[in-house]
């Protein structure tokens, strides 16, 4: 396990754990056919207060899908999160923390094409893992800038503390409901401004042997319980997340 930076009180940011041994090539298999066959593109605009993009950006290109989705495919995902994985992030921070129990608002899958990137954001919750289930050819940063208010890709990536490199198949744990963040598709892409116009289409081959794919698994953590979002603001993240069209069970 690596681990990555420290928060101002002196929490850990990111831990790095190798996950590759939990799973079966057919469970990959599976995950990403129905990841594929489950994600929506859409623009997503930036109207949430957990939003840090600049104001000139009006919208980015997003491929999301929830897990509510993902668990109808995949029978074994909701048990999978909430013992295997939950087991991991608990050993790994030394403490019990519990699944969210409504699958949908537990785990969302982000995927990015080539030019993409994540919304500069903060978490909605303290304590979340990312699963790097394909990362893209030339690997991918997490940029965490160390203060919570800082807004727009460019400040982000110039104030950023912590780059993080994913690797595939590790869990990344982290903390990041007080640092702005954005992901970049690859490290290519830093520096770099994006024309960030087009939606990609899914349709195309290339675009998938080329995707970055993670899962984001949200957890609630003691340590954080009076931080710890109120069901209305896991409603509106899930919201802002998928679009506000999605039901949530
Ligand atoms: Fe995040």
């Amino acid at each position: 396990m690596k681990k990555f930076g420290y928060n101002v009180d002196k929490t850990l940011l990111f831990y790095d754990v190798d996950v590759s041994n939990l799973f079966t090539e057919s469970m990959k298999y599976d995950l990403l056919k129905a990841i594929r066959e489950s994600v929506q593109t859409r623009f997503m605009t930036f109207h949430h207060d957990t939003c840090r993009e600049n104001e000139d950006v009006k919208s980015i290109p997003a491929i999301y899908c929830s897990g509510l989705s993902l668990s109808k495919k995949i029978e074994w995902l909701e048990n999978f999160y909430k013992n295997q994985i939950t087991k991991v992030v608990s050993t790994t921070l030394d403490r019990e923390v519990k699944p969210v129990n409504d699958i949908g608002r537990a785990i969302t899958v982000q995927v990015l094409g080539h030019g993409m990137r994540i919304e500069c954001h903060i978490d909605t919750y303290p304590t979340a893992a990312n699963l790097y289930l394909k990362t893209a050819p030339r690997g991918g940063e997490l940029a965490i800038s160390p203060e919570r208010n800082t807004k727009g890709y460019q400040n982000i990536l110039n104030e950023a503390e912590t780059l993080v490199p994913l690797t595939e198949m590790t869990l990344g744990i982290v903390h990041l409901n007080n640092n702005a963040h954005t992901v970049t598709y690859c490290w290519d892409n830093v520096n770099e401004e994006v024309p960030l116009l087009a939606l990609p289409n899914l349709d195309d081959k290339n675009f998938w042997a080329g995707a970055r794919i993670a899962l984001n698994f949200n957890f609630d953590d003691p340590l954080f319980a009076e931080s710890m979002p109120s069901s209305e603001e896991r409603i509106s993240i899930y919201n802002h997340i998928h679009g506000g069209s999605s039901k949530v069970n």
